[in-house]
């Protein structure tokens, strides 16, 4: 048998695995031990879902702290609610190793050892957070989803120390910095990591395969552009990608992750647009607050599948309810129409309304949504899962027949940007005609990248037109 090799302190300096494995008592899988040997000044990582992302991000900001002095690491994650997540995981795995003895400060966001070093864990929803601030690493975990102007604030804070960088990512789309960080930066040294990457030593998979086959079905499967982004870690092609990717983190920007709302507040009018699902799709129910014209608030999504009739019902009903929503507008397509029926029936004093999606009606209800989004009128809870969705939906023109169809990229899961937009439709928010034909024929608002903000001159000539109308 070979003989174990003594390891020094200065093999623990100067590899962060054999720290993890020493000090911190943890045992990383071939792909993060790949990560956290580089020794590149700017790292960008895309790597599949469940690969341990945020975990090899722990282990590696525990080793900097401990093994420097007055070294400071910034981790940043997309919102508070997740820096708070990443910072448990990076306090467990300190406090639970010898070096909990060291600490001489710990919130729920800092810890500062006796060395002089420190980690902080940042949310990226808030970029002026970061102003000002002087850093030895920065670590930005799903970098793809974080707020672009984020980067801005980030590279000043490396500078005077000449600091490091990490990016680490499942893919989003080929725009924005991640992408280029990985793909055309030359500074970055970018690493590549499949599901298949995540192994131990003995080979074993580190996700385990019955799960994995449950996650590459609700994919779509093997060939989705889904399973490609999130488990091949590849970029999705952001042609015909229809929602313009800073407009929807802008909307986003704006949920400061406090108590979500489930009933209605006091003064306040709401609508509720729902878009069922047949039996392996998800139904969704969202509703909007729309007291203020120039801000709607999306306040609650619900998106699940697998129940029955009956429960949809209920739950449909539900929303409406606590709510009080003005106008429940559903897809009618399918066992949709049955269900207003019976919702007209059993609660016959809510406003339940059905919607037939056609090919006039889908873009037109499209372009609507899209519309509000590029005018930043629309706020949306801060969700992975919401923006994915969203970035996902695309549109294609037939070069033929020239009619527009549009969908999720694997044209299942575009239930909620569908519910979303009915409840702009319910809204009433478009005077038919007028605001249609402005976004349609300029076509620039389907690319990402388009005019962000409505001037205030527009909006005063939208104002009068609307009079006309
Ligand atoms: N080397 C490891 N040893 C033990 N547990 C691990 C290891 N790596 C990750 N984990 C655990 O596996 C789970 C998934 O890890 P993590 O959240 O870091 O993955 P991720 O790639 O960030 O996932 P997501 O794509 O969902 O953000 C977590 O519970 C984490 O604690
Ligand atoms: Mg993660």
């Amino acid at each position: 048998m070979a003989k174990r090799k003594q390891v020094t302190v200065g093999d623990l300096r100067s590899d962060p695995v054999l720290f993890a494995e020493h000090v911190l008592g943890i045992t990383l899988h071939e792909g993060q031990k790949r990560i956290l040997r580089s020794q590149a000044r700017f790292i960008a990582v895309r790597a599949a879902r469940r690969f341990g992302k945020s975990y090899v991000f722990s282990a590696y900001a525990a080793w900097a702290i401990c093994t420097q002095e007055n070294y400071r690491v910034i981790v940043i994650s997309r919102i508070m609610r997740q820096s708070l997540e990443m910072f448990k995981t990076i306090k467990a795995i300190i406090m639970n190793s010898p070096m909990a003895e060291s600490v001489v400060r710990c919130t729920m966001t800092e810890i500062v050892l006796s060395n002089g070093s420190q980690v902080q864990s940042l949310p990226g929803s808030s970029p002026n957070t970061l102003r000002g601030i002087t850093a030895n690493l920065v670590m930005v975990d799903e970098a793809a989803y974080v707020d672009e102007e984020i980067f801005i604030e980030i590279y000043p804070t490396i500078l005077s120390t000449k600091g490091r960088m990490i990016l680490i990512s499942t893919p989003a789309f080929e725009v924005g910095e991640f992408y280029r960080a990985c793909m055309l930066a030359k500074e970055y040294t970018s690493f590549h990591f499949t599901h298949a990457d995540a192994v131990w030593d003995d080979g074993t998979p580190f996700v385990d395969p019955d799960e994995l086959e449950r996650e590459i079905d609700r994919c779509g499967g093997r060939e989705s552009p889904e399973y490609r982004r999130e488990y091949l870690a590849e970029f999705g092609n952001a042609d015909g990608v229809f929602f313009d990717v800073q407009a929807l983190r802008d909307a986003m920007r704006a949920d400061d992750g406090s108590e979500a709302i489930y009933f209605a507040e006091e003064g306040h009018k709401y609508v509720t647009g729902v878009d069922i699902g047949q039996i392996n799709d998800y139904t969704v129910i969202a509703t909007m607050d729309i007291t203020d014209p120039n801000a709607y608030w999306v306040r609650e999504i619900q998106r699940f599948k697998g129940e029955s009739v009956d429960a949809i019902i209920i739950k449909i009903n539900d929303a409406a309810a606590r709510f009080n929503s003005q106008k429940v507008l559903i897809d009618e397509g399918n066992i949709g129409r049955s269900i207003i029926e019976h919702l007209k029936i059993r609660f016959p004093h809510r406003p339940f309304v059905g919607f037939n999606f056609n090919v006039s009606t889908k873009p037109r209800v499209m372009m609507n949504l899209n519309i509000l989004l590029n005018r930043r009128q629309l706020f949306l809870p801060d969700d992975i899962e919401l923006q994915k969705e969203m970035m996902s939906f695309k549109y294609s023109t037939n070069a033929r027949t020239k009619s527009i169809s549009m969908g999720g990229a694997n044209g299942v899961h575009d239930d909620i940007p569908i519910a979303l937009a009915l409840c702009v439709e319910a809204a009433e928010v478009f005077v038919p005609r007028g605001t249609l034909g402005l976004g349609l024929s300029g076509g620039r608002m389907l690319f990402p990248g388009a005019p962000a903000r409505v001037s205030q001159n527009e909006k005063q000539m939208r104002k009068r037109r609307n009079v006309l109308i």
